[in-house]
């Protein structure tokens, strides 16, 4: 089965060919590309929605082209279209999934709508075999979230930020900093370099609460006002680790006490670390170790496929069509909010 995926959703327009030989083997990624928009958004620091439009139109097409020409793929092998319908911005929502439509109508394959956050969750499968259900931590730039996959198109959220989603706390921490967008990669950066661990007392918002839910914009806040006292560069390293620290007890004591509920109903299982903000180090060794130590099996994609890419919008293609899916209807529209129990 070869399917191409198309991801618009946001600053990355990117396309990718995924193959699985049979139901027995693991995926392939053939080819892929991921043109990364953030060059262009950096001068505003964010994404800029009108902008990233304007690159997805300049580049879709001729990204896909590029993408079968050096595959050495014909679109007549290619058994099916996945491009992202929702959630994410609606212009890229609509340019990717209406050239995917459009290819589809016109060498008649079966176009595959995809959610964006069910493709973060499903990658992990492409390379590994991970039986459902099992247990996501979900963190990237617009979500974050604790879920059970249920099955490929059945998810149950347990609980999620009630205010900013983690990679935007990292993001908005380091414009504090004065770091380039995107900022995660920038804090981590800074936090390697700390000298002295503790050095600020941070509060942990969301700690050892009866629900599941995470909150962001106090531990945010908490940063601006000793930022905004007048900090050296060598005490930014030190509040860098410090904010990466207090994120990484917030998300064990959440994970941890997820993870307790989830053995008890099923009795062992995997967990999975995904999204973009999963391709931190620190967060990635320390939720590693956590399940571990609770015994259940850990997962993460490697970075390239942590950040936004196509692989994942294929792949999830492939599940699609692995579960006798025949295509989802050409009428189907973006949806800029999509939430994962609603797919
Ligand atoms: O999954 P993703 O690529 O896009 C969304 O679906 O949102 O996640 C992007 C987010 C950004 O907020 C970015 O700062 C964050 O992931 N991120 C990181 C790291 N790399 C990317 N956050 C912390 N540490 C990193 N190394
Ligand atoms: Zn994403």
């Amino acid at each position: 089965m070869l399917v191409l995926g198309i991801e618009s959703s946001c600053d990355e327009t990117a396309v990718s060919i995924v193959e699985k030989k049979n139901s027995l083997c693991k995926g392939k990624i053939i080819k892929e590309i991921v043109w990364s928009q953030i060059k262009s958004h950096q001068p505003f620091g964010g994404v800029v929605p009108e902008l990233s439009s304007r690159e997805h139109v300049r580049l879709l097409d001729k990204i896909t082209k590029k993408t079968l020409r050096e595959s050495k793929i014909n679109l007549k092998e290619i058994d099916g279209i996945a491009a992202t319908i929702g959630p994410g911005l609606l212009g890229g929502l609509l340019i990717g999934s209406n050239y995917a439509k459009a290819v589809c109508i016109a060498s008649k394959k079966p176009f595959l709508a995809v959610n964006h956050l069910q493709a973060h969750i499903l990658i992990s499968r492409m390379e590994n075999t991970i039986p459902f259900p099992f247990l996501v931590l979900l963190i990237s730039g617009g979500h974050t979230q604790l879920v059970i996959a249920k099955n490929y198109n059945k998810f149950e959220i347990l609980g999620e930020s009630v205010d900013d989603a983690l990679g935007e706390a990292f993001d908005k921490t380091a414009k504090l900093f004065g770091l380039k967008y995107p900022g995660g990669p920038e804090i981590e950066k800074f936090a390697k370099k700390f000298s002295k661990k503790n050095s600020y007392l941070l509060p942990k918002p969301m700690y050892k609460r009866n629900n599941l839910n995470f909150s962001f914009s106090g531990l945010k806040t908490a940063v601006r006002k000793i930022v905004e006292k007048g900090i050296s560069k060598k005490d930014k390293f030190n509040l860098a680790y410090d904010f990466q620290s207090c994120i990484l007890k917030c998300l064990e004591d959440r994970c941890a006490k997820a993870m307790d509920s989830f053995i008890e109903k099923y009795h062992c299982g995997s967990f999975i670390l995904s999204g973009g903000v999963a391709s931190n180090m620190f967060l990635r060794n320390g939720i590693k170790k956590l399940t571990e130590r609770k015994g259940m099996k850990f997962f993460v994609p490697k970075i390239s496929l942590c950040v936004d890419n196509a692989s994942m919008i294929a792949w999830t293609g492939i599940e699609k069509l692995e579960n006798d899916e025949k295509g989802d209807p050409i009428s189907s529209i973006p949806q800029p909010r999509w939430p994962l129990n609603k797919i």
